[in-house]
């Protein structure tokens, strides 16, 4: 047990500044639009050159395949398991950025022995190299698995629509996470399904006021994405909307949104993801 522990240690010691930066896609409320601006920011990502995964964090309902229109055979609790390999459970989808599929294997994350942590982390580095955004797309709601993936990210986006219920609950969620915040992670709120960029933004005003008032601390505002009916018909045929109808309003603000994660300043972090999801974990 010993040596288990100390060869982590140094593992996690060795690796370092990271070369990618996290971001996790999140909400309080299911079907706000996190597996689809997930998919789509990662096409518009990639268009700027950047090389992109995508961890599918939401083991219930996990659909980042479905939408890819893969069907992958082996997950992360293989590698876990240590029956695969971390290369046969990083996929590469048909449009170029890559996909570790959901699995069972999320949910063991915050019981792993150091061991299994130490496997996973080991494999981890392997990809890291290869990676300059990793987007982890979150299940919703407010649990320990959903804010430790959050707080482990340089940047947290919680989604939310213009329906009171998503805005209550993208708000609690924001809530919960700034009383763990470390001072490295950002925290802003992108406002989906809006008929306007006016509306979006009153929104993001609304909430963030309330978010003052009772923390005396500020939310970013990450923009908005516009409702368009080419998104449903895109689904329903397994197509990334981004790259069968470019020029809508919904392609216009993920593309908006992905320029907004390449030029927006993010703090450097001194710790590499794995070591501060590891060793930060929160119990709620
Ligand atoms: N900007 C948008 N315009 C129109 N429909 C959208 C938009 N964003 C998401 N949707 C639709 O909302 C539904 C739920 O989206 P999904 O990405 O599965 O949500 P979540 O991952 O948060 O549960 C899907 O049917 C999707 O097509
Ligand atoms: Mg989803």
């Amino acid at each position: 047990m010993h040596n288990h522990s100390y060869a982590l240690k140094h593992l996690i010691k060795d690796e370092g500044q990271q070369g990618f930066q996290v971001v996790a896609i999140s909400s309080g409320k299911g079907g706000v639009g996190k597996s689809t601006i997930t998919v789509n920011l990662a096409y518009a990502l990639q268009n700027l050159g950047k090389r992109v995964l995508i961890l599918d964090a939401d083991l219930a309902l996990g659909n980042v395949d479905i939408l890819l229109d893969e069907r992958p055979k082996y997950n992360l609790g293989d590698v876990i398991a240590g029956e695969r390999n971390i290369n046969e459970v990083v996929y590469t989808s048909k449009y170029g950025f890559k996909f570790i599929p959901a699995s069972s294997g999320i949910e063991k994350l915050a019981n792993l022995s150091r061991q299994e942590q130490l496997l996973l982390m080991s494999s981890l580095k392997e990809i890291a190299v290869d990676i300059d955004f990793m987007l982890i797309d979150t299940a919703a709601g407010i649990d320990e698995k959903v804010v430790n993936f959050c707080l482990a990210s340089d940047r947290t986006t919680v989604i939310t629509t213009p329906d009171p219920t998503a805005i209550t609950d993208s708000y609690a969620l924001a809530r919960l996470l700034s009383k763990y915040k470390p001072t490295t992670m950002e925290l802003g709120i992108l406002v989906n399904m809006v008929s306007s960029i006016r509306e979006g933004r009153e929104i993001f005003l609304g909430m963030n006021r309330i978010f003052e008032r009772f923390t005396g601390n500020t939310l970013e505002f990450y923009g908005c994405i516009r409702a368009d009916k080419k998104v449903n018909e895109s689904i329903r045929k397994r197509w990334l909307t981004i790259e069968k109808f470019p020029n809508t309003k919904f392609s216009e603000d993920v593309r908006s949104f992905a320029e907004f994660l390449l030029t927006g300043e993010v703090k450097p972090q001194k710790d590499n993801f794995w070591k501060r999801f590891f060793s930060n974990m929160v119990k709620i």
